[in-house]
């Protein structure tokens, strides 16, 4: 049995779902700062102590995975201590905050090859989506030139009260438009080489929240093809995640209304509907069983490896900066 602890309790509990839902799992450790939230959370798992000090959790030896929910700018030290200790790691996007901060973590798993460190870049577990990287993969929409990625929050007040708007930096890149930068990456199974954007926060003015809100970023690839992601933090419109890929076969196009695969330019012809679901992932353990099966058996995948976790905030840091710089820039690996 693998003993799990879990740093931050609000998406955190589902982490915990979905490891106490793994035969080969159990919850020994639950932390959160606010006492209330621990007695909320801590019946559904008799087995684990409870304590509001990360630190416990972090330098407990018979602990074998940790899953840091926490705020977005305590995530690089808890991620780093856990590693430290030995610790396998699933962490919430974005895994950090700052290029030094994302060299860190690259070090400390370098360190330690054995162990695993997978995040919560969730959309790659959508029955729709799975179904568009299938025609990706099987060349069906022909050569990808274009692709169109939206996160649309529609919770403003997750921006406006609460942490994010108290926090010194808060990265609407990081915090948003990373789960659709993953998506691209994932998707297309390219790397884009550079990124230019814009951002403002004209939605959220007036509001303590001192970060921008939107953000729209442009993606270039080696052969060309193009990419344009947005976070969109303060859209009037239901929480969604738009994308359309256009390949010189075929386009695919997920929008509020349905998915659709288009093979003509006919207006009368009538597309392909694609009927898989959307987002069809009610309790998010897809990702943690894969993770958990992988510190298992190294040798099995998991959905999202730690290449997949550097690649995508590597993107998010470049585009930061791009946004910054008012330039395009190239994108940094790291
Ligand atoms: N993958 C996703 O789709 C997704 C969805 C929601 C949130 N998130 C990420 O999860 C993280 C938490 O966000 P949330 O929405 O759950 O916030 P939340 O406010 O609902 O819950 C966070 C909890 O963590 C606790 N906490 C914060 N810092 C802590 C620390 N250092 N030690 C112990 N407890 C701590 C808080 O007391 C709070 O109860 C963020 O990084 C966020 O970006 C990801």
């Amino acid at each position: 049995m693998l003993n799990v602890g879990i740093i931050g309790l609000g998406v955190g509990a589902k982490h915990a779902e979905a490891y106490a839902s793994h035969p080969e799992c159990r919850v020994t450790a639950l932390c959160d700062l606010s006492e209330g939230r621990l007695a909320e959370v801590a019946p559904a798992h008799p087995e684990a102590t409870t304590t509001r000090c990360a630190q416990d959790v972090l330098d407990d030896s018979d602990i074998h995975i940790v899953s840091v929910a926490s705020y977005d700018d305590a995530h690089r030290d808890q991620v780093v201590r856990a590693l430290g200790h030995g610790k396998h790691v699933f962490v919430e996007k974005p895994v950090c905050l700052y290029e030094a901060e994302l060299r860190d973590i690259r070090k400390a798993l370098a360190a330690r090859p054995d162990l695993v460190l997978s995040s919560n870049l969730n959309l790659r577990t959508c029955p729709r989506f799975l179904r568009l990287k299938r025609l990706m993969d099987q060349g069906e929409l022909g050569q990808l030139f274009h692709i169109e990625a939206d996160y649309l929050w529609g919770r403003i007040h997750k921006l406006t009260e609460g942490w994010r708007g108290d926090m010194d930096f808060y990265s609407i890149i990081h915090g948003a438009a990373v789960h659709m930068i993953d998506l691209v990456l994932w998707i297309t199974g390219q790397r884009p080489v550079a990124v230019q954007g814009l951002s403002n926060r004209i939605a959220s003015q007036g509001s303590k929240l001192r970060a921008n809100d939107f953000a729209v970023l442009l993606l270039s690839f080696p052969d060309g093809m193009t990419a344009k992601v947005t976070g969109n933090g303060g859209c009037m419109h239901p929480h969604f995640h738009r994308v359309a890929a256009f390949g010189t076969r075929k386009s695919f196009v997920h929008e509020h209304t349905g998915a659709r695969l288009y093979d003509s330019r006919n207006p009368a012809a009538a597309p392909l509907e694609i009927t898989e679901d959307y987002p069809g992932v009610p309790h998010k353990a897809e990702l943690i069983h894969g993770f958990v099966d992988t510190v298992l058996n190294p040798a099995i995948r998991p959905p999202v490896g730690a290449e997949d976790v550097f690649a995508s905030m590597s993107v998010c840091l470049s585009a930061e900066r791009a946004v910054a710089e008012g330039r395009p820039v190239d994108i940094k690996y790291i």
